[in-house]
C-alpha cells in the first residue's frame, strides 16, 4: 500500500487500541470511556425529532445556523462576560475534534511549534503533526497538581514556537487552572505573541471554582481560538456538535477550510444545539451534582486502597498513581482486566512521561464504581 508516510508515522489512538481487547469480554466495568454516561436531556432529543419530522434535512450555511450562532453568543456574554460576533466570530464545527483539526491547519505552516502541555488529550500532538507542524510536549506532573506553569511556557518558547494547545478541564488529569494561574500564563503568551488553541469542552464540569475562559482575560481575545461544543455539557457525543470562536481572520481561515472538507455541520444537531443553550442549563446542574458525588467517593476509595489520587478540579476523570504496585501501567490495565474484569486506560496512552498513572473516568454509574473499587481492591491485595 502506499500511505502517506505523516499518517504513517503518526501512532494509533492507545486508548483505542486498549478498547480493542475489552471488546468480546464479558461483565467487564469499564471505565475507560470518555463520555457521559446520561443520554441526552429529553427535550433536547424531542426538539432533534421533532426537526427530522418537520423535514429540515438540508445542508446549512457553512459557518452554521445564524440561530445556533447568535445563540452561543449569548451564552458566552451571560455565562463569561466574553463577546463574539455571531457573524464572523463564530464557526459552528463537528465537535471540538473538528475544531482542533480546523485550528491546527489553519494557524500552522511547516515546522511551527506547538506547545502541549502533557499529559494530554490524544489527539492534541496528531493534529498538529497533521497539519505539518512540530509538537514541543512540556511534562506536567503530580507535585504540581498535573498543571503547566508559566515558566514551563516561557522557557520552551524558541524561534518558531506559535501556539499553546491547553485543555481545562484536562482530559486525562481532570487539572484546571483558577484565573489567576491563567492572567500569569496569559503574559507569557502576550510576552511571547503565542495564539492559544484552547479546548473548554468540559468547562461547566469545573467543580471547586468558577471555570474562567481565557479568552475573557484583558488582552487575550486577540490570541486565542475558543473551542467548545455539546458533548459533555449536555451528554451530546453522538450529535457530533461544537463551536470554535477567535478572532475574524481566524475564523475566516478555519472556515475556508471547513466548506471545502465538511460543508457543515448536520443541521438536526445544530437545532438541538439551540434547545441545549436555551433550556439545558438545569440538566447540566444534575449531571454536575453526581459527577461531583462520584468524584469524591472515587478519590476517597482509591486513596484508601492505596492508590495515590489528588482530587481533580474538572471533567470526569482521576488519574491516580500506580506507582507502588511496581507495575507498569499497560501491564497494570491488562492484568486488571484479565484477572478483575476493570477496564480502565493505561497512563502511557497519553504518553511516556504519563507512564506510572492509570485514567479512570466516572462517567459511570455509583453502582458500577462501587464495585470496580472493590475489585481494584481486591487486586491489589493480590
Ligand atoms: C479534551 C477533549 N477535547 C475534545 C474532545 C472531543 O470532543 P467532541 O465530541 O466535541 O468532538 C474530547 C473527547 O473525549 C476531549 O476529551
Amino acid at each position: 500500500m502506499n500511505i502517506s508516510k505523516k499518517v504513517e508515522q503518526l501512532a494509533p489512538s492507545g486508548i483505542r487500541a486498549f478498547f480493542d481487547l475489552v471488546l468480546g469480554m464479558k461483565d467487564v466495568i469499564s471505565l475507560g470511556v470518555g463520555e457521559p454516561d446520561f443520554v441526552t436531556p429529553w427535550h433536547i432529543r424531542e426538539k432533534a425529532i421533532y426537526c427530522l419530522e418537520k423535514g429540515y434535512t438540508s445542508y446549512t450555511s457553512n459557518k452554521g445556523m445564524i440561530e445556533l450562532r447568535k445563540e452561543i453568543a449569548l451564552f458566552l456574554k451571560r455565562r463569561y462576560g466574553l463577546e463574539y460576533d455571531p457573524e464572523e466570530e463564530i464557526l459552528i464545527t463537528v465537535g471540538v475534534s473538528e475544531g482542533l483539526d480546523l485550528a491546527a491547519r489553519a494557524v500552522l505552516d511547516p515546522g511551527d511549534k506547538v506547545l502541549i502541555p502533557q499529559p494530554a488529550y490524544v489527539s492534541y500532538p496528531a493534529v498538529v503533526e497533521l497539519a505539518g507542524g512540530k509538537p514541543v510536549l512540556l511534562q506536567t506532573d503530580l507535585a504540581n497538581n498535573f498543571k503547566v506553569t508559566p515558566k514551563q511556557i516561557s522557557q520552551a518558547c524558541t524561534k518558531g514556537t506559535k501556539a499553546l494547545l491547553i485543555g481545562y478541564p484536562s482530559n486525562p488529569t481532570g487539572a484546571s487552572y483558577r484565573k489567576e494561574e491563567l492572567q500569569e500564563i496569559a503574559k507569557v503568551v502576550v510576552k511571547n505573541n503565542l495564539i492559544v488553541i484552547s479546548d473548554e469542552v468540559y468547562d461547566e464540569l469545573t467543580y471547586d471554582f468558577d471555570h474562567t475562559p481565557i479568552a475573557s482575560l484583558k488582552g487575550m481575545k486577540k490570541h486565542v481560538i475558543y473551542l467548545n461544543g455539546f458533548s459533555k455539557t449536555y451528554a451530546m457525543t453522538g450529535f457530533r456538535i461544537g463551536w470554535a470562536c477567535g478572532p475574524a481572520p481566524y475564523i475566516a481561515a478555519m472556515t475556508k477550510i471547513h466548506q471545502y472538507t465538511m460543508l457543515c455541520a448536520p443541521i438536526i444537531s445544530q437545532l438541538a444545539g439551540v434547545e441545549a443553550l436555551k433550556n439545558g442549563f438545569k440538566d447540566v446542574l444534575e449531571m454536575k451534582r453526581e459527577y461531583m458525588r462520584r468524584r469524591r467517593f472515587v478519590v476517597e476509595r482509591l486513596n484508601e486502597i492505596g492508590l495515590t489520587c489528588h482530587m481533580p478540579e474538572g471533567a470526569f476523570y482521576v488519574f491516580p498513581s500506580i506507582k507502588s504496585t511496581k507495575e507498569k501501567s499497560l501491564d497494570f490495565a491488562q492484568n486488571l482486566l484479565k484477572k478483575k474484569k476493570v477496564a480502565l486506560v493505561p497512563g502511557v496512552a497519553f504518553g511516556k512521561a504519563s507512564e506510572g498513572y492509570v485514567r479512570i473516568s466516572y462517567a459511570s454509574s455509583y453502582e458500577n464504581l462501587k464495585e470496580a473499587l472493590v475489585r481494584i481492591g481486591d487486586y491489589l491485595k493480590g
